[in-house]
């Protein structure tokens, strides 16, 4: 294994693959109705990569040092036969190998996404109250379908379950604290992420992030915290633990703490666009390559030049002048 690294001498540890750039979701934050509606063109499926094609890829990936492959989308549930891909996934050796969900096909895919080697889950929640929560999806979706969905990946062992919720100012941060208190002492790992700037068509406005100072005073009024080492190096979440022993939450600040300078992700879209930034304008294809037939060698020198060129470190830069830049959006690139 050779041991690539970029021009801030970050090495290339995790890899997200999106395998859908589509959802039955419209989040408000993520993929509002007014532009994901009728008429939008996502990716046909002769564009997408085939499981034979990703699995290529990953395993050159991993040649190069990956060491964490997700699986995003969109919905990567929706992707047809999933289970099909994890299995081949699963066959890397020294990989951990895990999802992230929206939850809402999880009651029959956690069994069959386990045994085909899947190891632990992450499933998106932003809300218990069922308005709130209706509100955020746009789809009239359920909490209660996103909870029998996280009770199933529990039953099935997808170990540790995280949940994930993005806090919006005016729209969930009420939920901040019920969140908490439904998961306290349940195992599961509760993640707040700052609201960020992905993409162009959730409207971002800084006036709409609620911090995660804010986020822990919340919490820490309710019940004293205090903060836990990262369980490994980049890790993008901060962890805190409650100090009654009933479990620990994270918060993902990439607004007001920007993580930049430990950041060893890339990311490959579901066409096969190598991105080496959530925030990037422009990706590289892989697919064309991959689809000639190239050795593995070759995709490995093509990544491999990819990340020694990698400059990016766009949330650490973030201001006025980033604003109007040109950012793919996160249905695409899976986050
Ligand atoms: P773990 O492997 O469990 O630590 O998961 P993770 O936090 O890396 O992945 P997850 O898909 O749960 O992502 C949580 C949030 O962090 C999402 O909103 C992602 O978009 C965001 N995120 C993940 N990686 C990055 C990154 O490199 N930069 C920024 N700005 N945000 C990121
Ligand atoms: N800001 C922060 N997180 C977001 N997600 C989607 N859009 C945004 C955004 N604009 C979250 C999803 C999922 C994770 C992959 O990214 O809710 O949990
Ligand atoms: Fe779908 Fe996730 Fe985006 Fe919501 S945040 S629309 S569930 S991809
Ligand atoms: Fe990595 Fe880009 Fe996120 Fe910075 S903004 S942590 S470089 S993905």
């Amino acid at each position: 294994m050779s041991d690539v690294r970029d021009t801030m001498n970050r090495p290339l540890r995790d890899l997200r693959i999106s395998v859908t750039d589509r959802c039955n979701f419209r989040c408000v934050y993520c993929m509002p109705k007014a532009i994901y509606g009728r008429g939008y063109q996502f990716l046909e499926r002769s564009a997408l990569l085939t499981f034979e094609e990703l699995t290529r890829l990953a395993r050159a990936f991993a040649s190069l040092g990956v060491r964490k492959i997700r699986l995003t989308g969109g919905e990567p549930l929706l992707r047809r036969d999933l289970p099909v891909l994890v299995r081949m996934l699963a066959e890397i050796p020294d990989l951990d190998l895990t999802l992230t969900t929206n939850g809402s096909l999880l009651v029959s895919l956690a069994k069959p996404l386990r045994e085909a080697g899947l190891k632990r889950i992450t499933v998106s929640l932003d809300s218990l109250d069922e308005a709130t929560f209706r509100k955020t999806n746009d789809v009239d979706f359920p909490v209660s379908s996103v909870l029998a969905g996280i009770a199933a990946a529990d039953a099935a062992g997808l170990r540790p379950i995280k949940v994930n919720m993005v806090v919006r100012r005016g729209l969930n941060e009420d939920s901040v604290v019920p969140m908490a208190a439904h998961f306290r002492g349940t195992g599961k790992i509760l993640r707040f992420i700052e609201y960020m700037d992905v993409g162009h068509t959730n409207g971002w406005r800084l006036d709409d992030v609620v911090s995660e100072r804010e986020i822990l005073a919340r919490i820490g009024k309710e019940w004293p915290i205090e903060p836990v080492d990262a369980d490994y190096p980049g890790e993008v979440a901060e962890r805190w633990r409650y100090k009654d022993g009933a479990g620990e939450i994270g918060v993902i600040s990439s607004v007001t703490q920007p993580f930049c300078s430990a950041c060893t992700r890339a990311r490959l879209s579901a066409e096969g666009s190598l991105y080496t930034c959530l925030f990037a304008s422009a990706g590289t294809d892989l697919r064309a390559l991959v689809r000639s037939g190239a050795s593995e060698e070759a995709l490995r020198a093509a990544i491999e030049g990819v990340w020694s060129a990698r400059t990016d470190r766009y949330s650490e830069l973030r201001t006025s002048e980033t604003k109007d830049r040109q950012r793919v959006e996160m249905s695409y690139i899976g986050g």
